[in-house]
């Protein structure tokens, strides 16, 4: 038998075309300021962790302000104004700094969206071209609310199916 999944206090965030995509050639596929102000909302005074190749995908690799920032990398090199660190073990130790936003890309999503008690989700309407893709979340998550919606995307809350609805997080 499976043992049951370790549900942590992290959230995920992320916006996804109607085909998945979430990047293309290491950047967003899209343009849509709407969608950054919301993250840059959601996630300031707080953790965001991400990926290296998301972390390279930011501009000029500088972490992005008035959050902490925190990479997942087997490199040695040097990242200044990023805390590395190497296993997702290490991450269920983090002191916390505010809430704990997984930011992605796939590779990321992929290792700990089962554990993720939140994710904020933003489908965008439009199609775009991408290659790389949001893996399967929806074994995992119900949605609860949209808390937006435009022309262009809707934002939807969704909550991990594994907590009851006594569980705070
Ligand atoms: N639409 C969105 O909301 C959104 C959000 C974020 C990113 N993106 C896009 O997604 C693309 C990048 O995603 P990606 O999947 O290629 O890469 P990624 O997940 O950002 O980074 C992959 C790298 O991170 C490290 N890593 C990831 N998971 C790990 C784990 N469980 N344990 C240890 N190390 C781990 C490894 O680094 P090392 O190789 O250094 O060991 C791995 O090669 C870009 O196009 C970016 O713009 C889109």
């Amino acid at each position: 038998m499976t043992p049951p999944t370790h549900i942590e206090p992290w959230t995920a965030i992320v916006a996804m075309a109607p085909n998945r995509a979430i990047g293309l050639n290491g950047t967003l596929p899209w343009r849509l300021p709407e969608d950054l102000a919301f993250f840059k909302q959601m996630t300031t005074g707080n953790t965001i962790v991400m990926g290296r190749n998301t972390m390279e995908s930011l501009p000029r690799n500088r972490p992005l302000s008035k959050r902490r920032n925190v990479v997942i990398t087997s490199s040695e090199d040097e990242m200044p104004g990023f805390e590395k660190i190497r296993h997702l073990d290490e991450l269920a130790e983090l002191p916390t700094v505010g809430m704990l936003f997984i930011i992605g890309g796939a590779q990321l999503f992929n290792a700990t969206l089962p554990r993720c008690s939140e994710l904020y989700l933003t489908h965008v309407k439009d199609h775009f071209e991408g290659d790389t893709f949001m893996p399967p979340f929806e074994q995992y998550f119900a949605p609860v609310e949209t808390l937006e919606e435009t022309e262009a995307m809707q934002i939807v809350r969704y909550r991990n199916k594994a907590l009851t609805s006594h569980d705070a997080i």
